[in-house]
């Protein structure tokens, strides 16, 4: 798959989920966004970048610390922007902005931000090397670069008794991107290659139970893992879910199903 293919199919499987991105079973997203925008320990007055915003999670969150500041939060899908905006809308937020862009490909001048950020984003970009190069330029010196991703264990076991179960479909299962970031070395080693500074990072749990199948289903229907069950006839699409509901209830406890998440927020700086 070549450059531009592999970002249509990521602003296709975003555009998908976009509808479901905020439902309440995938709320960790914006546990972390909150985790992330405290971690910047902004003064108020910034203007800041958000890098692959989706619906504006921590958009949002940066912009209600930034008083006298402003967000400029940018993403690939126009799909994920229009909930994003709706939702800044309603919060009646008003310091921020919203444009579909590609980071790769965006034409703001060197040093013109203060400060930015990127959940879970970093990792699907083909070269995240030179990506994240380009976000740190776009910083002014001085200026904090934070980033959230996940850790291995991801959603485990769900995760993977879905995964095992989609392979019997003879689905073939690219890599995992989050994977390239799931620990503190790969992220030290990406931020020591931008050049940047006193990092720091801290690991969060932000797991929760799940009421019920119906909730897990939301989340491989509204996240990254939508691409695979799309790859599905209907029948078969039938078929996966009952199979995979039977198993998925074995794990039920008293509380509900748990949802593993441990993300790591990591903090830089550009040096002055
Ligand atoms: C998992 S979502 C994260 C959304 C949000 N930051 C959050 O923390 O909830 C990843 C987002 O990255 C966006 N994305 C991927 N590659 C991008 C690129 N090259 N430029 C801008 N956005 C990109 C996708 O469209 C998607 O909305």
């Amino acid at each position: 798959m070549d450059m531009q293919e592999r970002k249509y199919k990521i602003k296709e499987t975003f555009n998908n989920a976009a509808e479901g991105y905020d439902k309440p079973a995938l709320r960790f997203f914006s546990a972390a966004a909150e985790h992330l925008a405290d971690s910047m320990r902004f003064a108020g007055n910034e203007y800041v970048l958000d890098v692959a915003t989706g619906t504006g999670s921590v958009a949002l969150a940066c912009a209600q610390r930034l008083g006298a500041g402003h967000v400029t939060a940018i993403d690939l899908s126009d799909g994920m922007l229009a909930q994003a905006k709706a939702k800044a809308q309603k919060q009646q937020l008003s310091n921020l902005d919203f444009l579909c862009m590609d980071i790769e490909a965006s034409n703001f001048t060197a040093d013109s931000f203060d400060a930015a950020c990127c959940g879970f984003g970093i990792f699907f970009l083909p070269d995240m090397e030179a990506g994240f190069k380009t976000i740190a330029k776009l910083v002014k010196p001085g200026g904090a670069i934070g980033i959230s991703s996940f850790t291995g264990a991801l959603m485990e076991p769900l995760s993977q008794k879905f995964i095992e179960r989609i392979l019997v479909y003879g689905i073939t299962m690219p890599a995992l991107s989050w994977k390239r970031l799931d620990s503190v070395e790969k992220i030290h080693t990406l931020y020591q290659s931008a050049g940047l500074e006193r990092l720091h990072t801290q690991t969060y749990q932000v797991g929760y139970h799940l009421a019920g199948f119906e909730e897990w289903w939301d989340i491989l229907w509204y996240s990254g893992f939508r691409g695979l069950l799309n790859q599905l006839s209907s029948s078969d699409l039938a078929r996966f879910r009952q199979a995979h509901q039977e198993e998925i209830e074995l794990l039920v406890e008293a509380q509900g199903i748990w949802l593993n998440i441990e993300i790591l927020i990591s903090v830089g700086y550009k040096p002055v």
